[in-house]
């Protein structure tokens, strides 16, 4: 969507903290014994508290409220009997609407203790969103996104998966403009305008290139097998840069 007035953007920001606080609340509650089903009630708990309804169920019947990945899945994992261990990447990503406003907010969390170079993968992750963000404000091109993120991964070693991209949100969970490039791209011409609202979500890797389906029709897996972390806001562009709605408070 595109944002014009104040009371669209009220809207967006109630959404958008709901979705960081539950993620966060998650995050809190991680513990390694624990499954991904109990994780998953916990987020289920809160955005039932606020009244919202979550996204993916709402909009595409995934069989869970958020979605948790664990290690070699690298999203769309489908809460269940997993259970959680030390040095486990656990991607909570949280996303879901209220008053007809969506948000969509994603973060790769730590069971310690994991091995440094781990580590070290989620601060990158963390730092090639917030790269992508600064290259969002009005008028400014599309492409810029993936190319940023592009040059910060390659320079650092790193590769990103190329098929799951970053998107339009705000009044359904994935809208206009529909795919967004998180890597770099040729032939992008179109331009951010004022107002509009997307996520960034780049997903960092260690050595994949693509997310490919497994068996059960929603877990992706990175291709080659590789660990690989996302880090997701959900943001509006205005004329000096990026605000970001996904902050909990
Ligand atoms: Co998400
Ligand atoms: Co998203």
């Amino acid at each position: 969507m595109t944002i014009t007035k104040q009371d669209e953007l009220d809207g967006l920001k109630e959404i958008g903290r709901i979705v960081a606080n539950t993620m966060l609340a998650m995050s809190k509650s991680l513990e390694p014994g624990m499954t991904t089903r109990e994780l998953d009630e916990i987020g289920k708990a809160l955005l039932e508290r606020e009244g919202a309804l979550s996204a993916p169920q709402s909009s595409y019947h995934f069989p869970g409220t958020t979605c948790i990945s664990v290690n070699e899945e690298i999203a769309h994992g489908i809460p269940g009997d997993r259970v959680i261990a030390q040095g486990d990447l656990v991607n909570i990503d949280v996303s879901a609407s209220k008053n007809g406003y969506f948000a969509d907010t994603g973060s790769t969390f730590r069971v310690t203790p994991v091995a440094p170079a781990l580590d070290t993968l989620c601060r990158d992750g963390r730092r090639a969103m917030q790269i992508g963000i600064e290259q969002v404000g009005n008028s400014r091109p599309l492409s810029g996104i993936g190319n940023a993120i592009g040059r910060f991964a390659s320079d650092r070693g790193y590769t990103l998966i190329r098929n799951l991209a970053s998107h339009g949100v705000g009044r359904s969970l994935h809208e206009y403009p529909e795919e967004i490039a998180t890597w770099p791209t040729r032939g992008e011409k179109r331009r951010i305008n004022k107002g509009l609202v997307l996520t960034i979500e780049p997903f960092l890797s260690t050595g994949g290139h693509w997310a490919t389906d497994g068996n059960d029709g929603w877990t992706l897996y990175s291709e080659p097998h590789a660990p690989t972390v996302q880090y997701e806001h959900t943001i509006v562009a205005t004329d000096r840069g990026a605000i970001i709605v996904t902050l909990p408070s």
